[in-house]
């Protein structure tokens, strides 16, 4: 039986990945911050007694303005820390599925991004993960790159304390009005949908290594996908408002447009729409 290590199982992926895999009666170990942590702690000696056959890298630093201002800390965990993995799987003949971020692109493109399209991020954690995406890439051959965006799950992001749902949610409810940016567009998808996708790629024993985009097979404006949670949160839609994506003000700079493509990935497994996620997260 395979043995299937989970690094950063407390996180919003890392979560739902052990909610699938229970259903599957997949044999994995869950490993937190506090079994391994990626700063301090030494792989060979902590990971390699697993004796895994499949990694599944969830850690990540994702607070994209905290990574502006702290990018050291961006660079060592999102790009040192999957360079030393990468070896680490590599040499040890495990399989490594690395997640990645529709962030490594600009957004500047006419149309969707297919895993070809040139990379040019255009903040520190972007360009963090796609140094951590490069790393994989050329250092493990068994490798899969899961390039997903704008997760949401149940566990909510740890490093951002929450995710966009239960933002909104909140706002809803304490402020007057809350304004979304509505000419800012992406592919909301839910966390059970990748753990459902990885599932699929290790039960089915796929090898056809290499970057998948595994994002929702639908996309909107963030200001949309704002709407569809006050609706179905039975708050008040009169408190929406739009907000424009060039006089918002970031701290990190974000692509405007990423939508990518799923035509890679559907050869495999089907994603869901983002607007079926979200009903399951609010009533399943
Ligand atoms: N969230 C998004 O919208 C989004 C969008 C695109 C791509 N992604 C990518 O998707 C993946 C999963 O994201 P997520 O939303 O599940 O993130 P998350 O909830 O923030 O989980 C990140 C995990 O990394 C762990 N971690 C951070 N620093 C660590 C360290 N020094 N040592 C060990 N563990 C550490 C965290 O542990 P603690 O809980 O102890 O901090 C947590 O378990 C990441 O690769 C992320 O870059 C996310």
């Amino acid at each position: 039986m395979q043995t299937i290590l989970i690094l950063g199982s407390n996180g919003q992926l890392g979560s739902d990945l052990q909610l699938i895999f229970n259903q599957s009666n997949l044999n994995y170990i869950p490993f937190k911050r506090s079994d391994f942590d990626c700063l301090t702690d030494n792989l060979e000696n902590i990971i390699g007694p697993l004796k895994s056959n499949i990694i599944i890298n969830c850690i990540a630093t994702t607070n994209v303005d905290a990574c502006e201002l702290n990018s050291a800390n961006a660079f060592l965990i999102n790009s040192d820390f999957s360079y030393r993995l990468a070896m680490f799987c590599n040499k040890n003949q495990i399989t490594l599925f690395h997640i990645s971020t529709d962030y490594i692109f600009s957004g500047d493109k006419n149309g969707t991004y297919s895993e070809l399209d040139n990379p040019n991020p255009l903040n520190i954690y972007g360009l963090s993960k796609l140094a951590g995406d490069i790393a994989v890439r050329n250092y493990c051959n068994k490798h899969y790159i899961f390039r997903v965006s704008s997760l949401f799950g149940r566990a909510g992001a740890s490093g951002k304390g929450g995710n966009f749902i239960t933002t909104i949610q909140r706002l809803a409810r304490e402020r007057d009005s809350i304004s979304v940016i509505a000419n800012q567009y992406t592919c909301p998808t839910a966390t059970l949908d990748i753990a459902r996708a990885i599932k699929y790629f290790i039960i089915n024993d796929i090898q056809d290594y290499g970057i998948y985009n595994c994002v929702s097979s639908t996309s909107c404006s963030w200001y949309d996908f704002a709407k569809q949670i006050i609706m179905l949160s039975n708050l008040d839609l009169g408190k929406l408002n739009q907000a424009d994506f060039n006089t918002y003000s970031f701290k990190a700079r974000r692509p405007q447009n990423v939508i990518l493509s799923i035509d890679k990935i559907s050869k495999y497994y089907q994603m869901q729409s983002w607007q079926d996620s979200l009903k399951e997260y609010f009533f399943v």
